[in-house]
């Protein structure tokens, strides 16, 4: 199969009908399926991606100094500040349209592992169930000194439009300083997340690969490693992305107009049961 750009020779809407009717069909047929996600899925809730525009989050801030486990040893109120600013501005977000969709796809389906890249609660709130965070939970909080989660709740943040240092909490536990529940930049993924993503892409007959760069391994081999088993891959992204080569079928269309689409034409392709 080569990967094919949905656009040829008719109006975009008829186009993204025609998408939506035949991707609605594979989806119906495939026994399994695996629906991987990454920022450009919350990018409609108003959450920032990481790439890609002026505004997305590794243009405006350095990785280096706020996602790696040195930054926090060399400034730990600074990350901190950073990531309370992103939790509470996921805690005034709401799931969008193709959260909702994807959840009510995948109860209509029955066999849909969603495994994700963000660390944002918006597939959760939507009622879907999250087979695999991959890169973690932001409000999976831990000890960074000696691992015991954190459950005390946090305390209230302003609703800054830049973030601010702030000292982390304290750990119960040990004292020690509490972290977000995210994987940074030189640390392994979490095991049963990352053996439950795998498990999911080698098991699907079809893969929707949903508003992700395909940029940051090993999350991104997920796509080539379904179709080395099989699958159908299908990206659904309003831009190109290096995935080409592990995609099937290129939807350019962002996940709040694709997945209520699919929805509504699985809807209309599958009888109630
Ligand atoms: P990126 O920010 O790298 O990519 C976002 C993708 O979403 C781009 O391909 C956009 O074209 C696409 N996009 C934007 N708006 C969209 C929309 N409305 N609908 C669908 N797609 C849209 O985000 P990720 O690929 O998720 O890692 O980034 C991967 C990892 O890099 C993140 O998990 C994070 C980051 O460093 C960690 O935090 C460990």
């Amino acid at each position: 199969m080569s990967q094919r750009e949905p656009h040829h020779g008719t109006t975009v809407s008829s186009a993204q009908a025609d998408t939506a009717a035949q991707v609605a069909q594979w989806l119906a047929q495939a026994r399994h399926v695996c629906v991987v996600t990454g920022a450009g899925m919350s990018a409609e809730s108003g959450i920032p991606t990481f790439r890609g525009t002026d505004d997305s989050l590794w243009s405006r801030f350095d990785p280096q100094q706020l996602a790696t486990a040195e930054a926090w040893r060399a400034d730990s109120e600074l990350v901190w500040g950073w990531y309370r600013w992103r939790m509470a501005g996921v805690q005034r977000a709401q799931p969008n349209a193709g959260h909702c969709a994807l959840a009510a796809l995948a109860a209509r389906h029955g066999s849909v592992a969603l495994v994700t890249q963000n660390v944002d609660d918006l597939h959760e709130r939507a009622s879907s169930t999250v087979a695999a965070h991959v890169h973690g939970n932001l409000f999976a909080l831990r000890c960074f000194d000696c691992g015991h989660p954190h459950d005390a709740p946090l305390a209230p943040c302003a609703p800054d439009s830049t973030p601010l240092r702030l000292a982390p909490p304290v750990c119960g536990h040990c004292g020690g300083q509490v972290r977000p529940g995210v994987v940074w930049f030189g640390e392994a993924l979490p095991a049963d997340a990352w053996h439950a993503a795998v498990q999911a892409a080698s098991d699907c007959e079809l893969m929707l690969v949903v508003g992700t760069s395909g940029l940051v391994h090993p999350a991104a081999g997920l796509p080539a490693l379904a179709r080395r088993h099989g699958a159908r891959v299908v990206e659904i992204n309003p831009a190109p992305t290096a995935l080409a080569p592990s995609v099937d079928w290129a939807w350019r269309a962002t996940a709040a107009t694709a997945l209520p689409a699919l929805l509504a034409c699985l809807e209309g392709s599958v009888p109630d049961p």
